[in-house]
C-alpha cells in the first residue's frame, strides 16, 4: 500500500517512520510513505502555497495551482492502472467523520493521494477538480490536517497484510466486528483486590466464548447502543440483550 502525503510540513510524517508498528511495516516494505513539500510545487521563487481569500476575510487559503500540480506528480508515480483507483483525500473538519466502513474502502484501494489542509482551507477548485473524498477525524478543528493523515494512514494500514500480528486481531477487533470489545485479562489473576473473572481460567472454550459475547453486547448496549442497528447479531444475542433493556432495532 503506498501512502502520498501533500503537506507544508511534510517532517512531521517522519514520525510514522519510527513508530513501532507502522516503521516496522514500512522497514518490511509492506507499506510506503512519501511526504511530499506542496511548496515545491509553488509557481514563484519562495514557494508561496497560500494567499489572501477573494472577497476579504480572515485567515489564507491554500493555492490551487501547487496542490494540482503536487498531485499530478503523485499520479504520475502510480501505475497505470492504478490512477483511476486512488482515492485523492482531503482532511479538513468539513469532510465526512471517518469510520471504519470508509477505512475498509480506502484499505481496498492501491494506494491513497492525502492532501493536508490547512489555514482557513483550501481553494474551492481542489475541491471540484481534484478530491475523491474529503475526510473529518471528528468534530473539532485541529491546527492542520497532517494528525488528520496519519489517523487516516494508521488505520488503513491495519488492514494491510502482515502489519498487524494476526489478522485475526484485525477481524476481531473492537468496531471492526461492529460491537465493541469484551473485556481483556492477562495474569496476574488477582490484582489490588481485582479479580479475573473465573470463567476466563476455566478452559471451557464454549463457555468463554459465551461469556466474550454477552461482555461485547452488554458493554456496547452499555457505551454504543447505535452501533447495535448495524451489527450482525444472533437470535440469542437478541434474546439477551432484550433481556438487557434493549427496545430492538426495527419494527
Ligand atoms: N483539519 C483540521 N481539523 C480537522 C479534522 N477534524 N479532521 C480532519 N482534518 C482537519
Amino acid at each position: 500500500m503506498r501512502f502520498h502525503v501533500l503537506t507544508l510540513f511534510p517532517d512531521a510524517f517522519r514520525f510514522i517512520a519510527d513508530y513501532s508498528v507502522l516503521g516496522r511495516a514500512i522497514q518490511h516494505g509492506l507499506l510506503s510513505v512519501t511526504a511530499t513539500d506542496i511548496r515545491q510545487f509553488a509557481t514563484d521563487r519562495h514557494g508561496t502555497a497560500d494567499d489572501y481569500q477573494f472577497g476579504g476575510g480572515p485567515g489564507m487559503v491554500m493555492k490551487p495551482e501547487p496542490v494540482f500540480a503536487a498531485v499530478d506528480a503523485a499520479r504520475e508515480t502510480l501505475p497505470a492502472s492504478q490512477r483511476e483507483r486512488t482515492p485523492i483525500i482531503l482532511t479538513s473538519p468539513q469532510g465526512r467523520t471517518l469510520n471504519q466502513e470508509m477505512v475498509n474502502e480506502f484499505a481496498a484501494a492501491p494506494g491513497l493521494v492525502i492532501i493536508c489542509g490547512h489555514y482557513a482551507g483550501v481553494d474551492e477548485r481542489i475541491r471540484q477538480g481534484l478530491v475523491t473524498h474529503e475526510v473529518s477525524i471528528g468534530d473539532y478543528v485541529l491546527t492542520g490536517g497532517e494528525l488528520a493523515a496519519m489517523v487516516i494512514i494508521d488505520a488503513v494500514s491495519r488492514f494491510v497484510p502482515e502489519v498487524v500480528g494476526s489478522e485475526e486481531n484485525v477481524r476481531e477487533d473492537s468496531i471492526t466486528s461492529g460491537l465493541l470489545q469484551h473485556p481483556l485479562y492477562t495474569r496476574p489473576a488477582e490484582f489490588r483486590g481485582m479479580n479475573t473473572p473465573d470463567v476466563l481460567r476455566s478452559g471451557n472454550h464454549a463457555e468463554i466464548e459465551r461469556w466474550r459475547r454477552r461482555q461485547s453486547l452488554e458493554r456496547t448496549l452499555r457505551l454504543r447502543p447505535d452501533l447495535l442497528a448495524t451489527a450482525s447479531l444472533t437470535n440469542s444475542d437478541r434474546v439477551f440483550l432484550a433481556g438487557l433493556g434493549w427496545p430492538g432495532d426495527g419494527p
